[in-house]
């Protein structure tokens, strides 16, 4: 059941767009400078996650292992990921603890990128042990933990895991016991500012807020339970902007935090990074340009990502990440109004000063 589930995924991301809601960037405005004052070789993009220096703040984030097919495209990942620098992260590995065959379509990043920053895989639910091992598979550098609560209650037939109990005392125990940095993650409904306060203290080293606008879960599972049920749920979620920033306004810099969920260009990304993310994380559009064109796809994708980052950085004259969030933001339209009613000001991005 799990394999027809992941083809299925694969098969389904590459059919549905996108949304039906975006991930609220459109109403993030930087203000532009006239007088940038600085040449494209003084640009850095460089960030330090989880105590690793990374040149590139994006991460090709949890897709996929655990079925034949799953080889080619996590080859071509971590092959993409070996030449641009870019952390990834491998999908769920529970597949891999059940059937030991499965190993070889997640080991394959680790062949392929060697020295990369790479992140296994799995569900909050795992014993210490079941960590341990997923993190051994591939000699990953950090081990994510995925939320997907309303993905698991929108699956057919009862196939979904509903026992949402104790999540945070088990995420807590692996934090703890694991020799890697713990990253929890949602995926695609977004994280609220209540919920990352219960996370602060639990010893993980990072948030990835998994926001709305990109990848719909929720729609993918209805569709395939073929009753369209999870419709009325279409637009369930915080957008990834506002999770961001209430995650942000949360955790401050206690927690390194990854912008994704529907991130579709660099600009996109030089928003979420100006706000303070660390990195911003790609999932779906990387899934389609490996199926339509292959991995040269996977790879120009990411590379006009880089590209788009690097022009917002030239145009608003700053050098760096720190200097990036120094910029002003303008946060308009339906993300400021929701972050006003939420008490979160939202006016405080626009009235920043760069230091001089
Ligand atoms: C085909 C596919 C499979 C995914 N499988 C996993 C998974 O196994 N574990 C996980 O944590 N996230 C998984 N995700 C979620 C992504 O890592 C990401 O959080 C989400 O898709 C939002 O990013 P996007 O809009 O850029 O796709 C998957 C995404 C896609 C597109």
């Amino acid at each position: 059941m799990r394999k027809k589930r992941k083809r299925e995924h694969l098969q389904l991301i590459c059919d549905l767009a996108d949304g039906p809601d975006t991930n609220g960037f459109e109403d993030i405005h930087f203000v532009p400078n006239c007088l940038p004052g600085i040449n494209p070789d003084e640009i850095d993009t460089a960030v330090v996650f989880c105590g690793k220096r990374l040149q590139v703040p994006f991460l090709i984030n949890a897709i996929t292992g655990g079925i034949p097919e799953a080889v080619a495209m996590n080859r071509a990942l971590a092959r993409v990921a070996r030449r641009l620098g870019i952390p990834l992260a491998v999908g769920s590995q529970a597949a891999a603890l059940q059937d030991k065959s499965c190993r070889p379509s997640y080991a394959v990043v680790r062949e392929e990128n060697p020295a990369g920053f790479i992140l296994a895989n799995l569900s909050c639910a795992v014993s210490v042990q079941e960590a341990l091992e997923a993190v051994e598979m591939i000699e990953a550098d950090a081990l994510q933990l995925h939320l997907n609560a309303a993905q698991e209650a929108m699956m057919p037939g009862g196939e979904g895991d509903l026992c949402f109990r104790d999540y945070r005392q088990k995420i807590k125990l692996l934090a703890k016991t694991l020799p890697v940095p713990v990253v929890v993650k949602e995926t695609g409904c977004g994280i609220a500012r209540e919920q990352a306060l219960e996370l602060l203290d639990t010893g993980i080293a990072a948030l990835d807020v998994g926001g709305k606008g990109g990848a719909n879960f929720i729609l993918v599972e209805s569709c395939r339970s073929k009753q369209d049920y999870g419709q009325p749920f279409s637009r369930w979620g915080l957008s990834t902007a506002v999770s961001l920033i209430e995650v942000l306004k949360s955790v401050g810099t206690q927690l390194d935090v990854v912008a994704a969920g529907g991130i579709r260009n660099g600009l996109e990304a030089a928003k979420a990074l100006s706000l303070g993310a660390k990195l911003v994380g790609v999932a779906a559009p990387l899934v389609r340009n490996f199926y339509r064109r292959g991995e040269q796809a996977v790879e120009n994708c990411l590379l006009q990502f880089r590209r788009q980052l690097q022009q917002t950085m030239l145009l608003l004259g700053v050098c760096n990440w720190a200097e990036l969030q120094q910029r002003p933001l303008v946060i308009l339209g339906d993300t400021g109004k929701w972050l006003e009613r939420r008490g979160l000001d939202p006016g405080c991005f626009a009235r920043r000063k760069p230091s001089a």
